[in-house]
């Protein structure tokens, strides 16, 4: 039996955690799994945990508005501290680049703990971009004693950085298991105001934007991009879901707030921002995660950032890395708005960054020796590329309003000889070009 504390504090932390906890606890002959929550966000976090039905055993409630990243970490330090010495976990599990997940990284050094780190190896090269994550996810490297990456990619990275082969497990990108699962969900919007946005027939542009590193003008650049987009194209509503930061607000308010065709709206639950992504027709964002689900929804993706540790989206061709230069943006936007080749060439389904069986392998991986494969039987075999035909092989999933079915890419960057090891991808809400694209 393995004692098993997962960690998380963000909503993006949230999202990646929860198919980990749910498939350990769904084998409660091997692990005994008990979550504590920083609170680094509170209600992002929150959305999450009632969309998963997760119920955290501690919650150290450390949000505070404005809050500086030093305060972060020493309250969640010191909050997680004392929970340590009690529980004694065998292992420590965290998700991706947060300061909450270095932090939990480093309370488990503390108490001589093992740590597994979730969506390891992730790399743009740059310590200051992103900031802090990039540093977050050196830090927490050093510091762990299993890596889970997502891709080849992200297990070469860790390659890089010294780390030994028997201490890497590919494992595709644990929100691709969110993703399927949540899609799967039936939903009706009860708010009226969704049910507005996703009845309407006009083009959807989806907007995401929250970076440390866009805040100020950067993120005035995009807000400028976006009213000359919606202003140059008069069949597209933007639809802004904004982070909750006062700072983001602050920034595009003056900008955004009072347009017609410009709806801001409080950050979406889980399913309905599914739902959003699978209704846009181009997705703008400086999220990780939206990179992330994108081209497994077939979503053409513009990356507001100047570097991405996510470069697999941009091999694939689904996204592209364009910065915060207002005439860029606009520009390579009114590209796929205006060209229908050009679309289609950016909307494929394809899914580099996950099968749905992340959560199963990192299971495997902690499972007590004789119940599962060892770390080192399951280390990565770096694979082809994608095939760029997604083939629907097996029913499953509900995208949009309607069903659909979950397609299966092949050959696979994933493990083989254990699940189906292919990338997955929702052909139902595939894009389209037109607003016909938007049943
Ligand atoms: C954090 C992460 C970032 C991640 C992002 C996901 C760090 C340093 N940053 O950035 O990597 O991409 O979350 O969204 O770990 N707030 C609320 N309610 C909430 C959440 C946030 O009011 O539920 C406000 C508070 O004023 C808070 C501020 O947002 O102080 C900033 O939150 P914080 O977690 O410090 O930074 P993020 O920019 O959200
Ligand atoms: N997301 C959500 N509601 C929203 C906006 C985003 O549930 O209103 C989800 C999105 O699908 C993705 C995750 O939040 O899984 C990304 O979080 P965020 O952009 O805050 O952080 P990042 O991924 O950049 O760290």
């Amino acid at each position: 039996m393995q004692k098993v504390l997962c960690v998380f504090g963000t909503r993006p932390d949230a999202i990646k955690m929860a198919p980990v906890v749910l498939e350990l606890k769904r084998r409660p002959d091997q692990f005994t799994v008990h979550v504590a929550v920083t609170g680094q966000h509170r209600e992002m976090l929150d959305q999450v945990l009632s969309v998963f039905a997760i119920r955290p055993d501690f919650d150290l409630d450390i949000m505070t508005q404005g809050q500086t990243l030093a305060q972060v970490t020493t309250r969640a330090l010191n909050g997680l501290d004392p929970i340590l010495a009690s529980e004694q976990p065998d292992w420590v599990l965290a998700q991706g680049d947060t300061t909450t997940t270095f932090v939990a990284a480093l309370a488990a050094f503390y108490h001589q703990a093992k740590f597994g780190h979730v969506e390891a190896g992730l790399r743009t090269g740059n310590p200051y971009d992103p900031f802090p994550e990039e540093m977050n996810r050196l830090l927490t490297t050093r510091l762990a004693t299993l890596h889970f990456p997502p891709t080849p990619e992200a297990a070469s990275n860790l390659r890089a950085d010294g780390v030994g082969e028997s201490a890497i497990v590919l494992t595709g990108n644990t929100v691709i298991d969110a993703l399927l699962d949540v899609a799967a969900k039936p939903y009706t919007p009860a708010d009226p105001v969704l049910r507005d946005i996703l009845d309407d027939p006009r083009r959807m542009i989806l907007v995401t934007t929250h970076r440390r590193e866009n805040w100020g003008e950067p993120m005035a650049r995009i807000g400028r991009a976006v009213l000359h987009l919606v202003d140059a194209f008069p069949d597209t509503v933007a639809v802004v879901p904004w982070h909750r930061n006062p700072i983001v607000r602050n920034a595009l308010r003056p900008l955004l707030d009072g347009h017609p065709r410009v709806r801001l709206i409080e950050p979406q639950d889980y399913v309905p921002f599914v739902k959003l992504e699978g209704k846009a027709t181009l997705i703008l964002t400086d999220s990780g995660g939206v990179q992330e689900e994108a081209p497994s929804l077939g979503k053409p993706v513009l990356v507001l950032r100047e570097t991405t540790e996510r470069p697999e989206g941009v091999a694939v061709g689904t996204a592209k890395l364009v910065g915060t230069d207002t005439d860029l943006i606009v520009s390579e936007a009114a590209r796929l708005l205006s060209d229908p080749a050009a679309y289609a060439a950016q909307s494929r389904a394809v899914s580099p960054y996950g099968d749905g069986q992340a959560a199963r392998r990192i299971a495997e991986a902690l499972a007590p020796a004789g119940t599962a494969p060892t770390p080192g039987r399951t280390a990565p075999t770096p694979g082809p590329s994608l095939h760029p035909a997604a083939e629907a092989l097996r029913a499953g999933a509900a995208s949009g309003r309607g069903e659909s079915e979950v397609g299966l890419l092949s050959p696979s960057p994933f493990p083989k000889g254990e699940g189906p090891g292919v990338g997955a991808v929702l052909p139902g809400a595939s894009a389209s070009f037109g607003p016909e694209a938007n049943p």
